[in-house]
């Protein structure tokens, strides 16, 4: 198979099985025993555990899984548009899709697979989707486990067109946590925000770090690449890491929101923060023939 890999390390392994709607998922293994699982329905992320077997991702116990629907939880890709902000369905048609299998990826650095578990992802439009939004693409997306746990996900995106266009895209990372009032993210503080709970108007972040006590709707503007999620009850540290990237949102429904949504539970805003990681305020545009990259890296550490 050339779609997927386990180089350089004959125990890493990578499995390729069926959901119930008939549809290929990808379980990534490294030698430690840690796992990520990948569905072709949206090239989304479902599951990424501990060599524990902790989940480290947050998936509602209500969780819709027929497609075209993106599940509620693990990291769904919203392209060619973020949220509400365009004429497209809300987060973009990509999760929605049926992915493919990318059998000849152009190459990426020799230790974006070395020693690592990955696959290879493909989705181009639909004639449907060029109906919508009518500007041909390659969008590759690389997911990989490496041996420490590193999940990283790369996307390509290509204009195959002989026009340029513009789009806006996000990692939402739906992360697992103890309880929201026993976190708080370190990277955001003294940064600009739009808020989608007040018309996208634009405020400064003021505190120190970012804790939580009601609903949260918002994208920070130009972040830094790391952002940290502290997990003060699971003593663990979320380490996002990312390039090409500069926005980060932060959502989490609170209490009457949640009520409001059929795939989540009214009690699980509670354990669950999404970080997108997200090019939104300023779309990203690419001429004809040329090819955009937008890098995450994920891990947790200990903390106290
Ligand atoms: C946020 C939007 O980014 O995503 C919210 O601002 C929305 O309005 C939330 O409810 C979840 O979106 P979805 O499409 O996954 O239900």
């Amino acid at each position: 198979m050339n779609h997927s890999g386990a180089e350089s390390n004959q125990r890493a392994a990578v499995e390729v099985t069926k959901d119930k709607n008939g549809i290929d998922q990808v379980v990534l293994q490294n030698t430690r025993g840690a796992s990520v699982r990948v569905s072709l329905h949206g090239g989304q992320i479902l599951s990424w555990r501990t060599d524990h077997d902790e989940e480290l991702l947050f998936t509602s116990s209500k969780a819709i899984f027929k497609p075209p629907q993106a599940v509620r939880g693990g990291i769904p890709i919203c392209f060619p548009q973020f949220g509400s902000r365009g004429l497209l369905e809300q987060h973009g048609f990509a999760r929605n899709k049926i992915w493919v299998f990318d059998e000849n990826p152009p190459p990426l650095h020799p230790n974006d697979s070395n020693g690592k578990a990955y696959t290879d992802l493909l989705l181009k439009p639909s004639e449907e989707d060029l109906k919508a939004w009518p500007h041909s693409f390659e969008f590759r997306l690389r997911v990989s486990l490496a041996e420490d746990g590193y999940l990283t996900m790369i996307s390509r995106i290509r204009n195959i067109n002989c026009k340029p266009f513009s789009f806006s895209f996000a990692y939402r990372t739906y992360l697992s946590i103890s309880d929201i009032s026993e976190v708080r993210i370190e990277g955001l503080e003294t940064l600009d925000y739009l808020d989608n709970l007040c018309e996208k108007q634009r405020f400064t972040e003021q505190g120190d770090a970012l804790t939580f006590e009601s609903e949260v709707d918002r994208v920070y503007l130009s972040s830094s690449d790391v952002i940290a999620v502290f997990d003060h009850e699971k003593k663990r540290t979320f380490t996002i890491q990312k390039q090409g990237l500069p926005d980060a949102g932060v959502w989490n429904p609170w209490e009457k929101k949640s009520k409001s949504m059929a795939d989540f539970g009214d009690e699980e805003y509670k354990k669950m923060l999404c970080i997108d990681v997200a090019a939104v305020e300023k779309p990203i545009t690419l001429k004809p023939g040329e090819e955009w990259t937008g890098r995450l890296e994920l891990t947790t550490v200990p903390s106290t």
